[in-house]
């Protein structure tokens, strides 16, 4: 039942046509997902600019997959032809399921909300990949906050398979049937929540970056001697430093600040070095430098 997330009803109808607000590091890799499972999928940028960048990332990523013998060229081709990009969220009319993935601003995410509201179909299901913001809160933008949901995915979106399904109060059953059956049909394992800050994984998860981000500022142990334990000694395929960069340092310190100002948990608290490493521009994988240094901005090797 939707109230314990266990067994997800009958899904009413087969979601086909994919809208994806924003084709940043997640929306891109959003986009590449549901590409990639046969899916028509619609890309909306803010400006060219926008397009462009988000064009690059579906191509390098779809390039690696290829280079490493895991799609065709032909497939990686139909799989970016299935991708249509735009600047207008005009083109959506016709999507079944919109998911935004824009910046974590309840202003921006709720403007995006308040057109699609008048352009999409009434029964269009209107996701947000938000990780920290109320859901509920957005869903009050539109005329049918019953069709509002979260759908957030980890990164990268590509790989990992948990998409934590987020209903509100007012989140129609039959919503969170479908998208249960669309996620499953990407290969992904979808669980279930309430409107919470940090949802299930990331209340868990932030509290121990948090925790290793400050025992690094406290000089009691090395960077690499910190993500050593944890994937040596604990099975993780990440240290929580290397993880914190891909994650970017600024989208980690607004988790924390946000689950902090909700639950006023000390563990939320987001240690003083993280502030100064974004004011300083160390955002970590995306600026090429956070706790260690990257060769090129968004590569995995580190220097
Ligand atoms: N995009 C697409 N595919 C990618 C990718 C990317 N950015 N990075 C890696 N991959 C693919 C590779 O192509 C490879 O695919 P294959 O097995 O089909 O060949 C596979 O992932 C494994 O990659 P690698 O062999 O290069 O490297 P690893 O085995 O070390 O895996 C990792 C890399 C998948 C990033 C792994 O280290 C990992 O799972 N780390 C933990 C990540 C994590 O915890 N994410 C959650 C963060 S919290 C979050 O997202 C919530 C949000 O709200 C902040």
């Amino acid at each position: 039942s939707p109230e314990t997330g266990a067994t997800p009803e009958t899904p009413s109808r087969e979601l086909t046509t994919i809208g994806v607000v924003g084709l940043g590091t997640m929306g891109a890799g959003i986009a590449e997902v549901f590409a990639r499972h046969g899916f028509d999928v619609v890309g909306v940028e803010l400006d060219d600019e926008g397009v462009a960048r988000g064009r690059r990332h579906l191509e390098s990523s779809t390039g690696r997959a290829v280079a490493r013998g895991k799609l065709s060229e032909q497939e990686a081709a139909d799989l970016l032809g299935r991708i249509r990009t735009t600047t207008s969220l005009k083109d959506l009319t016709d999507a079944d399921l919109v998911i935004e993935a824009v910046v974590e601003s309840v202003a921006t995410k709720q403007q995006i909300f308040r057109e699609l509201d008048s352009i999409v179909a009434p029964t269009t299901i209107l996701a947000t990949n938000t990780s920290s913001l109320s859901v509920t809160e957005l869903s009050t933008a539109t005329s049918h906050p019953g069709r509002v949901v979260g759908i957030h995915f980890f990164n990268p979106a590509p790989v990992q398979r948990l998409v934590e399904v987020v209903r509100t109060v007012v989140t129609d059953p039959t919503v969170l049937a479908d998208v249960q059956d669309v996620l499953a049909r990407l290969g992904k394992s979808p669980v279930v929540c309430g409107d919470k800050a940090g949802f299930i994984a990331n209340t868990l998860l932030f509290g121990y970056l948090n925790h290793a981000a400050s025992m690094f500022e406290g000089k009691y142990a090395s960077r690499e001697d910190i993500d050593a334990a944890m994937r040596f000694g604990c099975g993780y395929p990440m240290g929580p430093l290397a993880l914190l960069d891909l994650i970017g340092l600024d989208t980690a310190y607004e988790i924390l600040e946000t689950m902090y100002r909700q639950g006023r948990d000390r563990l939320h608290a987001p240690t003083p070095i993280l502030k100064q490493m974004v004011t300083a521009g160390l955002l970590g994988r995306k600026t090429g430098r956070g706790f260690y240094t990257y060769e090129a901005p968004d590569s995995p090797t580190v220097v």
